[in-house]
C-alpha cells in the first residue's frame, strides 16, 4: 500500500528536500548508491570485477528542467567513458541512461535527448563498451524507443529496456527481439495508471515470464533485470529448452541487492551484471528502491530509531 505513495514522493520537491538534509539519510542511500563521485564508482567497477561481476553504470539523473543541466550530465557520461577507457574497463561496464536527464521532457525534448546521447553512444563505442537506454514512465516509451532505432543504425549494440507492467510490452519484446538485439526485461519502477499497466504485481509476473518467453525464444540479448528466484529459475529453464548458450543471455540485478545470489549465478558461470548507480542526484533512484520492498523501507526506518 505504502509504494503508490512513495512513487509519489519521489517526484516531490519539499520531500526531496526533507529526506536529504535528514543525517539518517545517507548511510541508508550508500547501500544502494556507490558514491557521489566518478572514482568512487570507478572502485566499484574493480571490486565487482575481482568478485566476478559485470558492471553497467548508471550517473544518476532525471527529470532535469533546463537545457544546460542536460548538457551537464552529457558531459558526466563522456567523462565516464572516457575514464573507463583509461582504466581498461570497457569490457566490464557499460553505461544505462536516462533520456530525462538528457532533456527529453524538454520542448522538442526528443531532438534534444538524441543530440545529447549520440556522442554519449560514441564515446562508449570508442572506450570499447556500450549504452543501455533506461527506461522511464510509460509517456517516455514511444519516444525512447525512437531514439533507440535511430541509434541502432549506427550502433547496434545498443541496449533497450522494456517493463512487463505494461499492457503494450509483449509487442515491444516480439519487435526488439531480432538478431543482436540487446533488451533488459524489468517489471517496472513508476507508478503507471490502470489503462496503461497491470495493478496486481500477479499479473505483472505473468507478463514477464510471456515477455520472458518471448525474448529467449528471439534471436537478441536478453538482459534479465530482476532479483526474483523464480525468474532467474524460469529463465534458466528457458535457455534449456530453447538450447541457448550460456553467453547468449545474461541477468542483472541491482547494487546492493541479493549481492550472494549475484555472486552465486557469477561463479555457475552466468554473465551477471550489476547495475551501479553514482552521483549526486540520489533521491528519485532511492525513493523507487523504498517503494519496491517493504524490507528495504523497513531498513531506512529502523535506522531513523535507532539514531
Ligand atoms: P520484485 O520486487 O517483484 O520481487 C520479487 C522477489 O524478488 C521477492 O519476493 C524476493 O524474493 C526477491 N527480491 C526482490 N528484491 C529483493 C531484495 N532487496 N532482497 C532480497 N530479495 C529480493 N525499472 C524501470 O522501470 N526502468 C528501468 O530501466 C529499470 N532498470 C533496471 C535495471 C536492473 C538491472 C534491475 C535489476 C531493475 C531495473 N528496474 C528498472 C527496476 C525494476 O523495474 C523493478 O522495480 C525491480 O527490479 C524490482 O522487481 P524484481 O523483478 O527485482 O522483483
Amino acid at each position: 500500500m505504502l509504494g503508490p505513495v512513495l512513487l509519489a514522493a519521489a517526484r516531490s520537491d519539499a520531500i526531496r528536500r526533507a529526506v536529504s538534509a535528514a543525517p539518517v539519510t545517507r548511510p541508508v542511500v550508500d547501500r544502494f548508491v556507490a558514491g557521489e563521485r566518478l572514482d568512487q564508482s570507478l572502485t566499484a567497477v574493480r571490486d565487482l570485477a575481482d568478485r566476478g561481476l559485470e558492471v553497467t553504470l548508471d550517473h544518476l539523473g532525471e527529470d532535469i528542467t533546463d537545457r544546460s543541466e542536460a548538457v551537464r550530465n552529457r558531459d558526466a557520461y563522456l567523462a565516464l567513458a572516457e575514464a573507463l577507457a583509461g582504466e581498461g574497463l570497457g569490457e566490464r561496464a557499460e553505461m544505462s541512461v536516462k533520456l530525462s536527464a538528457f532533456g527529453q521532457a524538454l520542448p522538442g525534448g526528443e531532438d534534444i535527448a538524441y543530440g545529447n546521447v549520440l556522442p554519449v553512444v560514441e564515446a562508449a563505442a570508442q572506450a570499447g563498451t556500450t549504452v543501455t537506454l533506461d527506461m522511464e514512465d510509460h509517456t517516455t516509451v514511444d519516444s525512447t524507443l525512437r531514439i533507440l532505432s535511430e541509434l541502432r543504425g549506427r550502433f547496434p549494440q545498443t541496449g533497450a529496456v522494456v517493463q512487463s507492467y505494461l499492457f503494450r510490452t509483449e509487442e515491444d519484446c516480439h519487435a526488439l527481439a531480432g538478431e543482436g538485439s540487446r533488451v533488459r526485461l524489468v517489471k517496472g519502477a513508476y507508478k503507471e495508471p490502470a489503462e496503461v499497466a497491470h495493478q496486481d504485481k500477479r499479473e505483472v509476473d505473468r507478463a514477464y515470464v510471456r515477455c520472458l518467453k518471448i525474448l529467449m525464444a528471439g534471436k537478441g540479448y536478453p538482459m534479465i533485470g530482476s532479483h526474483d528466484p523464480r525468474m532467474v529459475a524460469i529463465t534458466q529453464e528457458l535457455a534449456r529448452t530453447a538450447g541457448r548458450k550460456i553467453d547468449s543471455y545474461e541477468f542483472q540485478m541491482l547494487y546492493g541487492i541479493r549481492e550472494a545470489e549475484q555472486e552465486r549465478l557469477a561463479a555457475a558461470g552466468h554473465r551477471m551484471r550489476v547495475y551501479v548507480p553514482y552521483g549526486t542526484d540520489w533521491y528519485g533512484y532511492f525513493m523507487r528502491r523504498l517503494a519496491e520492498r517493504p524490507a528495504n523501507l523497513a531498513f531506512f526506518l529502523r535506522s531513523l530509531i535507532s539514531r
